[in-house]
């Protein structure tokens, strides 16, 4: 890959800047100044910038808590984006995985890894989603069957099968429900459609990846190196 184009995708800086570190003498390979943007560098061979090792890393991989407020896109004229809430220096290839509203709490996998996001995001997959809701009104076993059962949501077809648990039930019920879509505005259409209002909403989970509770909303990590094979090896991503 030529040197400028590496160290653009890393987050160096944008083009014109990297063109300018490099014409500067700031960047080495393997030890030596390097001048020229057009220079073809390897993955494995080691870059510095400014002195400093630059490592480079073909796919990324992020669990955000996504907290309310911004939204799940990698650019908008009004909001804040999730992409927003990760370091300023980082690739430029990364984007959310799926789509969680404005006003949704909980995981996000952010990652430039195109492939693996198709593949948790297919309908065919049936990747289940875990979300935690607070719910206006009481929730019932009736809403627990009906959820089972599937729901009317104006789409072609009922929603399919998605499992209701009722933690708490009053006034304002607690509830966890897991879904294997991705509808627009799925668990609020499916409460809506029974009568209930959510009134707060999070996801816990996508597929075997678990929100990392000890990130506050707006932290972020990389995915461990367990989780992410565990990932793949449940959509059938090789390696
Ligand atoms: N269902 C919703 O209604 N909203 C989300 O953000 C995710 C699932």
């Amino acid at each position: 890959m030529r040197l400028d184009k590496y160290l653009c995708d890393m987050g160096a800086g944008t083009h014109s800047q990297v063109k300018q570190k490099i014409r500067k003498g700031l960047i080495t390979v393997e030890g030596e100044t390097v001048l020229r943007p057009e220079y073809q560098v390897e993955p494995e061979q080691k870059v510095c910038v400014e002195g400093e090792p630059f490592t480079y890393t073909e796919m990324e991989y992020y669990m955000l808590n996504k907290p309310a407020g911004c939204v799940s896109a990698r650019t908008d004229e009004h909001c804040r984006t999730v992409l927003e809430l990760l370091p300023k220096k980082k690739r430029k290839d990364l984007f959310p995985v799926g789509r969680l509203d404005k006003d949704t709490e909980g995981l996000l996998l952010i990652t430039n890894d195109g492939k693996l996001a198709h593949l948790l995001l297919s309908p065919k997959r049936h990747v289940d989603k875990t979300y935690e809701a607070r719910i206006q009104g009481q929730v019932t076993r009736e809403h627990v069957k009906a959820f089972q059962e599937g729901l009317d949501i104006g789409e072609e077809r009922l929603t399919l099968s998605a499992v209701l648990e009722i933690l708490n039930s009053g006034e304002i019920s607690q509830v966890r429900v897991t879904i294997q879509e991705g509808k627009f505005h799925q668990i609020k259409r499916m409460f809506q459609a029974v009568g209930c209002e959510v009134l707060y909403l999070k996801r816990l989970s996508m597929g075997s990846l678990t929100l990392d509770e000890s990130l506050k909303p707006g932290e972020y990590r990389f995915l461990t190196e367990a989780e992410l094979a565990k990932l793949k090896l449940e959509v059938g991503v090789e390696g």
